[in-house]
């Protein structure tokens, strides 16, 4: 399905942005992985050899804009043109509103919304020559719903649903860009959940349990591929019917 495109990943090593690797090899995209953990990303590399396909791996902090210039002076090193950007890497910090600080609420939109931002600037430049031109940004049920403790997260993740909608006008025709908001996804960011607020989001899911982060890269997949190719600036909620 993504046969000789170069697709760009952050936050690969692990989670839904890890799953979203596996099945894009499985569909012949060629990766450029992005995460700050090496090891992480070596060991995904080294998981997906069985695939005919290009991986390159890269360790950046999104959070700093000097890194996110030299990814792509790297990444100009490996192709010239970028078909697929996915903007999964992401951070929750959950504090009652009025206990959270300013630096909480800067790390939160730092990572969550400057990131994708600016490397979507950078990668863009990229794209303009790719039939194929698809941007992903991986936003949540929060930005719409909101949550008790959430304020921040939700409030940068609707930044990102802005940022979406005004980026698929302004990049229209040459490229497509729609986001995907998950509900809650059993990877490693809800560790901090208790086991009743597991227990609340699954028995609100109609499905009567959690997204696997599989669920969640399915839906990337298609955005990704020629089947949304009448899609853009659309909010897919893969949640499970929970809003
Ligand atoms: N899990 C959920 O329930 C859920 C629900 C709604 C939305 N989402 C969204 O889905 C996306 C993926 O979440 P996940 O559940 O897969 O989370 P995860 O398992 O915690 O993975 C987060 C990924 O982001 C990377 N990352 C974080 N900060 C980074 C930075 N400064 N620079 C580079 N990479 C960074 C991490 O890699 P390193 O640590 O190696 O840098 C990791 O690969 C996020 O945007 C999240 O907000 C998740």
């Amino acid at each position: 399905m993504l046969q000789q495109r170069y697709a760009l990943i952050t936050g690969a090593s692990k989670g839904i942005g890890k799953q979203t690797a596996h099945l894009f090899a499985k569909n012949g995209a060629n990766l450029l992985l992005v995460a700050r953990d090496i090891d992480t990303l070596v060991s995904l590399r080294d998981e997906l050899q069985e695939f005919s396909i290009n991986v390159d791996i890269f360790s950046c902090d999104l959070t700093d804009e000097n890194e996110i210039k030299s990814l792509f002076i790297k990444i100009k090193k490996v192709t010239k043109v970028i078909d697929i950007v996915v903007n999964n890497a992401g951070i929750i910090k959950s504090s009652m509103f009025s206990m959270t600080n300013s630096d909480t609420l800067k790390d939160m939109f730092q990572t969550n919304l400057y990131a994708p931002y600016i490397l979507t600037q950078y990668a863009t430049r990229m794209m303009r020559k790719s039939p194929y031109a698809s941007v992903i940004f991986i936003s949540s049920m929060m930005a719409t719903k909101g949550g008790i403790g959430h304020s921040a997260y939700a409030s940068s993740k609707s930044a990102l649903d802005g940022m979406m909608k005004s980026l698929a006008k302004e990049l229209a025709p040459t490229i497509r860009v729609n986001a995907i908001a998950p509900g809650v996804v059993q990877t490693d960011m809800i560790k901090t959940l208790s086991e009743d607020e597991k227990e609340e989001y699954t028995s609100k899911s109609l499905f009567k349990r959690l997204a696997t982060p599989n669920d969640i890269a399915t839906v990337i997949l298609f955005l990704a591929s020629d089947m949304s190719k009448y899609i853009t600036a659309e909010l897919i909620n893969v949640d499970g019917g929970i809003c």
